[in-house]
């Protein structure tokens, strides 16, 4: 993937603030000197600097330049919540999903759906590719297609990941029905009734929803703004016969975190040494917020034993309902499964998005659109500290979609909500998140739509009323 032409620029400075060459307060160099060092435009300096301040790096003084930031990117850091390993049974003791505001067909401010809004989804992008491909290929996307995928789709996946290291053979890959479909195939495909998995906690309710399906049973494995709770998954794994290990590595739903390539790999030895299947979930990977695309685990596999699932649902659009799973060794087991689930995805949306891939036009859509995440990230943090209540804690996303809150000790969560819905305010709350009572005062805030006048007067509200 080409990199933004400030990248070579900006990952100097954050090189320099790294090893603490540019300390915080520290005058940076001005944008005439960058742009001739560089030898580039007075605009790609600016951007530049914009994206550093998206991070929380740099700030900006009028009238005087730019500065290292004193504060970096507060971090409200969430603790893990502590308790045993223990077995749950994946049985949820209300609906599962709650959302505040529920029923309310129009709220003001939806911070709930993690979906790309309107205004961010390349939707002329997408109609006119269709049309495009249908126009070519006529009455060939009415039939049925192989059951393992477009081999087209499948040969442009291979040839994108072999870019960030990642690579797949694609005959032991699948096109799926979305990642969900991918991740209902590979837990089938390796576990029966019954059996024991670890997955992360807190984790998508979606997901949750899928395992509890399954009739599985789970050991949840702590996640914060340390990250994923390694020590925690050896002892479940000694404590219990783990059948499968499901993880969200890069920009974990809902904490927005990254797994260090440390973890990802003490994560994988793990699995190796226990002999486990690890099906890791990359629906988020292409939304990083930083120059590189973070690697999978399945780069570090020499065991077979990692499957790798993901999705075009929040890089596109959910209604697109394309995704793929690479099942590795288990590639037999996982084509009958997704022959049972109902042969092939609908072959145009396969195509279609075999033609943006092929195209390049996949790519230039996500540049831009993981930049405006990362503002809208930024923009979120921002009124997360300067309205809600001193005591709140959050966690940084270093890309996706969303962050994580928990709110101080003393507040009344009922009322909280009650609030939310009279100003019109939909959050996801923490107890969607696990099939435990850990998260009552956590919820999710999803940022993938565009920040309206309206949409931060909501926000503001919804602390103020914390106050
Ligand atoms: C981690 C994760 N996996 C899967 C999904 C659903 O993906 P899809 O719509 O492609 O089935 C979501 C959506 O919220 C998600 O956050």
């Amino acid at each position: 993937m080409t990199a933004y032409r400030y990248e070579v620029f900006t990952s100097d400075i954050e090189r320099h603030i790294a090893a603490g060459t540019y300390k915080p307060g520290h005058k940076l160099p001005s944008v005439r000197v960058l742009k001739e060092k560089y030898k580039t435009s007075i605009s790609t300096i600016q951007n530049g600097y914009e994206y550093l301040m998206i991070k929380g790096l740099v700030e900006s003084v009028p009238k005087s330049g730019y500065y290292v930031s004193r504060q970096p990117f507060p971090a409200g850091h969430i603790k893990a919540v502590s308790r045993p390993p223990a077995v749950r049974d994946a049985v949820f003791r209300h609906r599962l999903q709650q959302t505040t505001g529920e029923g309310k067909p129009h709220s003001t401010a939806a911070f709930h759906a993690a979906a790309p809004g309107d205004l961010l989804m390349p939707q002329k992008l997408l109609l006119r590719t269709m049309q495009q491909v249908i126009r070519e290929s006529g009455a060939a996307l009415l039939r049925y297609y192989p059951p393992d995928g477009s081999p087209l789709l499948k040969e442009h996946i291979v040839k994108r990941a072999a870019g960030y290291n990642t690579l797949m053979q694609p005959e032991n890959m699948l096109i799926t029905d979305g990642a969900l479909q991918a991740l209902y195939i590979a837990l089938a495909a390796v576990c029966m009734p019954g059996d024991v998995i670890a997955v992360e906690s807190p984790c998508v309710f979606s997901v949750l929803e899928v395992i509890s399906m399954l009739r599985l049973r789970v050991v949840e494995i702590p996640c914060s703004s340390d990250g994923f709770d390694i020590d925690f998954l050896k002892k479940s794994c000694i404590h219990a016969p783990v059948k499968a290990i499901v993880v969200t590595p890069n920009f974990h739903n809902p904490t927005g975190l990254l797994m260090t390539t440390a973890q990802k790999k003490q994560l994988l030895t793990v699995a190796q040494y226990h002999n486990i299947p690890l099906i890791e979930n990359d629906i988020y990977g292409d939304l990083h917020f930083g120059a590189e695309r973070p690697e999978n685990i399945l780069s570090m596999d020499d065991s077979g034993l990692v499957m790798t699932c993901a999705s075009w649902s929040k890089s596109l659009a959910p209604g697109i309902r394309v995704g793929w799973l690479y099942a590795g060794k288990f590639f037999s087991r996982a084509e009958q499964l997704k022959f049972s689930l109902g042969s092939s995805v609908a072959p145009v949306y396969q195509e279609t998005v075999a033609k943006l891939l092929q195209s390049r036009q996949y790519d230039r859509h996500v540049r831009a659109f993981r930049l405006q995440l990362a503002r809208n990230a930024f923009m979120t943090i921002n009124l997360l500290t300067t309205s809600f209540p001193a005591g709140i804690r959050y966690t940084t996303p270093q890309g996706g979609y969303g962050l994580w809150v928990q709110l101080p000790a003393r507040t009344d969560i009922s009322r909280f909500y009650v609030q939310c819905d009279k100003i019109g305010v939909q959050f996801t709350p923490g107890a969607s998140f696990s099939y435990g009572n850990d998260y009552q005062r956590f919820f999710r805030i999803v940022f993938a739509d565009k920040y309206t006048a309206r949409r931060k007067q909501a926000l503001r509200l919804a602390g103020q009323n914390l106050r």
